[in-house]
């Protein structure tokens, strides 16, 4: 065995991408097992700035496979779109992309239903959404009726005759609920996608079986989670969550893979926290620190340009998601961005109404918005982080961040990130 796991331990945007691609060296495969064209993962290697969404981190380098599994939902437009970017910049997938004949696919019309829940019911029901039809998509799959899979795409007259059905009744309830909507064309849409998928033929395979030889062959394989623990369909702040099982709880279901396979669990964190989008957030620092911490991080979404919410780091919630992932070493992340504050504060636990200590998450939305953290407060650091190098580049301030950070989840820091370049990466101690 030596396949990893790394899924982020928040809210999302913890810098996934930047810890796949440092392992790549260690691994043949790179394989996203959930989410969509929702994710977003910034890459910078050599001045160069990647923006990936669909693709696996590990598209970047040469000879390293990469794989959209069975859970992944795929918008083919955005997918081919972003496989043309590479190539303008150098980077070709070639024979090296391989997507799923049982992942979903995104259809117009599920970009229309999502604009109509997030546009059309009252303000309390938005889940300030990324907009990419995801949520319609996922919806569509479990319920079965509408479900369309890429494999579909390949079997012409079956498509077109389900798509006939399918946008029949999406067009009925569309046209009764948004006032400005132009029903769609069932032989225009099933045109777009055939040609869509003609281009896309390439890569799509049963890639259930394409892993299961891989590991059967002794390749390494290294599974990347998109969005964050704490955005779970079961186990994050439901409802304000994605769609999947973004932890690493999704990764059998959507890969194929059993996870006995792995043998390393990474979890990633930031050294502070942030959301986009609605939901609780009991560190959030809406003021003039989450304010610097954005400006600091340049904290805005990668897919919609949102300015991020920014606040302390929420041990209570990483200590949770943690388990649910089955982390055994944390990558903490962004370390640099909380230079110059004169204190740093860390919510160890969390208190209810009544001045009840809470020390895991609650489940159910209003607990968790009545939640007031309880605050360890530590002193910061006004040195530039972004030029360390090794552990005893960091001043002790940091450093005691860092290890504090670690007794309060209870596991090993083996990675610190001081700055989006490779090389601006702390192996701990020898690990990492
Ligand atoms: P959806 O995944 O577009 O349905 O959005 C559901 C929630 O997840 C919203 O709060 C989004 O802002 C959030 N979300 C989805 N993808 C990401 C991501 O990659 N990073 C951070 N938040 C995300």
């Amino acid at each position: 065995m030596a396949s990893t796991c790394v899924v982020g331990l928040q809210w999302g945007d913890e810098a996934k991408g930047k810890i796949v691609d440092l392992l790549c060296d260690k691994h043949d495969a790179v394989v996203r097992y959930q989410g969509g064209a929702n994710a977003g993962h910034t890459v910078v290697t050599g001045g160069v700035t990647y923006k990936l969404s669909l693709l696996p981190t590990g598209i970047l380098r040469p000879g390293i496979d990469c794989v959209v599994g069975n859970g992944v939902v795929i918008h083919p437009p955005a997918l081919l779109k972003e496989v043309e970017t590479l190539a303008n910049q150098g980077v070709e997938v070639g024979d090296r992309l391989h997507v799923s004949d049982r992942a979903h696919v995104i259809l117009p019309y599920h970009l229309a239903e999502e604009r109509l829940t997030e546009e059309s019911v009252s303000a309390a029901d938005h889940l300030g959404t990324t907009r990419r039809g995801i949520g319609p998509c996922y919806r569509d799959k479990v319920g079965r009726v509408h479900g369309i899979r890429i494999g579909d795409l390949y079997h012409p007259a079956h498509f077109r005759e389900h798509l006939d059905r399918i946008v029949a009744y999406k067009n009925r309830m569309l046209t009764a609920m948004l006032d400005d909507f132009e029903p769609f064309d069932p032989r225009a849409v099933a045109d777009e996608y055939l040609g869509l998928a003609d281009r896309l033929r390439p890569f799509v395979r049963d890639t259930t079986t394409w892993l299961h030889e891989a590991l059967g062959r002794g390749k390494r394989l290294l599974f990347e989670g998109a969005q964050g623990s704490l955005l779970d369909v079961d186990h994050g702040s439901y409802p304000y969550v994605t769609s999947s099982n973004s932890s690493a709880a999704g990764i059998a279901a959507g890969s194929g893979v059993p996870t006995r396979h792995i043998d390393r669990w990474i979890g990633v964190v930031k050294a502070y926290t942030t959301r986009v989008g609605g939901g609780p957030f009991p560190t959030e620092q809406d003021n003039e620190i989450g304010e610097r911490i954005r400006r600091v991080g340049k904290e805005f979404g990668t897919v919609t340009g949102r300015p991020r919410r920014c606040g302390w780091f929420d041990a209570v919630a990483v200590r949770y998601s943690a388990r649910v992932s089955g982390s055994t070493e944390i990558a903490l992340m962004l370390l640099d961005v909380l230079s110059g504050h004169d204190e740093i504060r860390v919510a160890v636990a969390y208190e209810d109404e009544a001045g009840r200590k809470v020390t895991s998450m609650p489940g159910h939305l209003e607990d968790l918005e009545r939640c007031r953290p309880v605050y360890e407060t530590l002193p910061g650091w006004s040195d530039d982080l972004t030029w360390a190098r090794s552990w005893d580049d960091l001043p002790a301030r940091a450093q005691d961040y860092v290890l504090f950070l670690s007794s309060q989840i209870g596991l090993p820091i083996s990675i610190v990130s001081v700055g989006p370049e490779r090389l601006q990466s702390i192996a701990v101690r020898g690990e990492g």
